[in-house]
Parts: structure tokens; C-alpha cells; sequence
């Protein structure tokens, strides 16, 4: 049984931000290769800023610990700010992963990146920000 810190336990009893963003303006979806769970997350953008982060996991407790934190993580800050959350900066805000659940903290930063380039990517093909 691996040993959970209290952070994580208590944002995998009452996770943030759960859910789905209607029309949102990325979309980023992960599969963990080693577990075969599954994360996407949802972001609204507003002037450069993620206004609203949403997400749904289908897997275990570490990785729903670790959507939640890397949501509140995200909110509010500018897209460069949040393409720098990493798998390890949001397993230090949970005060640590048991060694055995490490993997599952590579989801959240990895979807959350996948969603921000999926609206800059969509925001190029219209050849300019629609938030401008
Ligand atoms: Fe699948 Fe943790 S065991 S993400």
C-alpha cells in the first residue's frame, strides 16, 4: 500500500475543479502507456491567461490528486506560466508521490501542455487570437 502525504489525499477526497469546459478553447487528452488510464483537461482563455481549467480522469487516486492540483495551479496564470508546470513541481505541491505512483504524476502537466497547444494551434489556423 503506498503511503499518500495528506495533500494528496485530500485533494483526491475532494478534487477541484472536476469536470468539463462547454466549448472550450483547448483540449488536451493523455493516456498513461503503463497503467492505461486516461485524463483530459479543458481550458478557457482569456487575454493570454487560462480563465478556466476543468478536467476528467478515469484513474487512480494519485493521478486525480494530480489533475486536481495541476488545475488550481493553472488558473490564472499566462499560458508560458503554465507550460512550465512540470510533472515534478505539482508532485512537490502534493508534498510528494509514493515512488511506485510517480508516473502518474506525468498526466496532469502533459495534458494540461496538450490543451494550451491545442488552442494556440487552433488560434494559428485562424491566423490570430480571437481573444485580441
Ligand atoms: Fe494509472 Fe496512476 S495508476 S495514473
Amino acid at each position: 500500500m503506498p503511503v499518500y502525504s495528506e495533500k494528496v489525499m485530500e485533494h483526491f477526497m475532494n478534487p477541484r475543479n472536476v469536470g468539463e469546459i462547454e466549448n472550450p478553447d483547448g483540449i488536451g487528452e493523455v493516456g498513461n502507456p503503463i497503467c492505461g488510464d486516461m485524463m483530459t483537461f479543458y481550458i478557457k482563455v482569456k487575454d493570454n491567461h487560462l480563465e478556466d481549467v476543468k478536467f476528467k480522469t478515469f484513474g487512480c487516486g494519485a493521478a486525480i490528486a494530480v489533475s486536481s492540483m495541476t488545475s488550481e495551479m493553472a488558473i490564472g496564470k499566462t499560458l508560458d506560466e503554465a507550460m512550465k508546470i512540470t510533472p515534478g513541481t505539482v508532485a512537490t505541491q502534493l508534498e510528494g508521490l509514493p515512488k511506485n505512483k510517480l508516473h502518474c504524476s506525468n498526466l496532469g502537466a502533459q495534458a494540461l501542455r496538450k490543451a494550451i497547444e491545442d488552442y494556440l494551434n487552433k488560434n494559428r489556423a485562424q491566423g490570430g487570437g480571437k481573444n485580441d
